[in-house]
C-alpha cells in the first residue's frame, strides 16, 4: 500500500471534514415536486402495474423504497465497523492503516447517524432485515479472515454510490437527501481509494483459488445488498392489490435494473485481478444477471 497516498487521504478527512448537522439543509421540508428516489431505481418502475399507481402511490413506493436502502446502508456500516474496530486491534496504533481506519469509521459513524436523521424526518419505518441477512452478516463479520471482508466491503461501496449518484444527480430528488447522498459520495470515494489500493496488495499475491473465493465473496455480498432493498411490505403499505405476486415480478424487475445501473464499477474492479473464470462466470451470470 502507498503510505503516502494513505497519508494524504487522512489529511483530507481531518482538515476537511463534512458534518451531516451543517452540510444538509435539515430545515427544508419536501416541497410538492421533489421525490424521494429516482423512478428510475424503484422496484416497480417498468413494469406494466407502475402505470396503474396514482401518483400518491408513486410517490410513497420510492419514499418507503429509500428508507429501506438508507437503513440497509447504516446496517451494513454499522458491521463494518464492528470489524474495523476488531482489526485496528490487531494493528500498532501509529500504523498509517490503522490510522486511516480510525478516519474512516469516525465518519461511517457519522453516516449511520446522518442516515437514521434522514429516516425519520421523512417519517420513515425501516423494514429489518430477515434472519438469513442477519445470519450472513454476523458470521462473515466474525469469521472471515480481513482480505474477504474488505472484499465484500468495496464491492458493496462501488455498488452504493452508483446508486447515491442516481439520487444526487436527479434534480428532482428532495434536496435534503442529494446532500445527503453528495456527502456520502465524497467521504465513500476517499474509502473506496483506499481499500482498493490495500486489495491491489492482497490480489497481486492471490492465486486461482484465492481469486475465484474472492469472486464469490463479492458475489454474495452484491446479492446481499440488493435482496435487503425490495420488500413486499412496502406495497402492502401503500395499497397495492396482490402484493405476494407483485412482489416477485418487482424482484425479477429489480434484479435486472441492478445489473444493467449498478455492476459496471464493480465488474471492472474484479476484472482488473482476474476473478471471472470458468468457476466465477457463470454464477455472477446467474445469480446477478451480471454480463460477464
Ligand atoms: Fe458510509
Ligand atoms: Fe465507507
Amino acid at each position: 500500500m502507498d503510505v503516502k497516498e494513505v497519508e494524504r487521504l487522512i489529511k483530507i478527512s481531518r482538515e476537511h471534514p463534512l458534518m451531516p448537522d451543517t452540510y444538509i439543509p435539515w430545515q427544508e421540508e419536501p416541497q410538492p415536486q421533489e421525490i424521494f428516489l429516482p423512478e428510475i431505481l424503484t422496484s416497480l418502475q417498468g413494469l406494466e402495474i407502475y402505470n396503474t399507481l396514482t401518483p400518491t402511490q408513486k410517490l410513497e413506493l420510492g419514499r418507503h423504497e429509500l428508507v429501506q436502502v438508507i437503513a440497509s446502508y447504516a446496517w451494513g456500516e454499522c458491521l463494518f465497523c464492528l470489524f474495523m474496530t476488531r482489526h485496528m486491534l490487531t494493528l500498532p496504533v501509529d500504523n498509517v492503516e490503522h490510522q486511516f481506519l480510525l478516519r474512516e469509521m469516525i465518519e461511517e459513524l457519522r453516516h449511520q447517524e446522518m442516515f437514521a436523521r434522514a429516516i425519520k424526518q421523512l417519517g420513515g419505518k425501516p423494514i429489518k432485515q430477515t434472519r438469513l441477512h442477519q445470519f450472513f452478516g454476523e458470521f462473515s463479520n466474525k469469521y472471515l479472515p480481513a482480505d474477504y471482508l474488505f472484499m465484500g466491503s468495496v464491492s458493496v461501496e462501488l455498488v452504493t454510490d452508483v446508486y447515491g449518484n442516481h439520487a444526487r444527480k436527479n434534480p428532482q430528488v428532495y434536496q435534503v437527501l442529494r446532500k445527503m447522498f453528495d456527502l456520502h459520495n465524497i467521504e465513500e470515494g476517499r474509502h473506496i481509494v483506499f481499500t482498493k489500493s490495500l486489495l491491489k496488495s492482497y490480489s497481486k499475491k492471490a492465486g486461482y483459488i484465492k481469486r475465484t473465493l474472492y469472486s464469490y465473496v463479492i458475489l454474495l455480498n452484491i446479492f446481499f445488498v440488493r435482496t435487503m432493498y425490495v420488500k413486499q411490505e412496502i406495497f402492502e403499505r401503500i395499497g397495492i392489490e396482490n402484493a405476494p405476486a407483485v412482489y416477485k415480478l418487482a424482484a425479477q424487475n429489480f434484479k435486472q435494473k441492478f445489473a444493467d445501473k449498478c455492476l459496471d464499477d464493480i465488474i471492472e474492479f474484479v476484472d482488473s485481478w482476474k476473478g471471472f473464470n470458468g468457476a466465477t462466470r457463470w454464477a455472477w451470470r446467474l445469480v446477478l444477471g451480471a454480463r460477464v
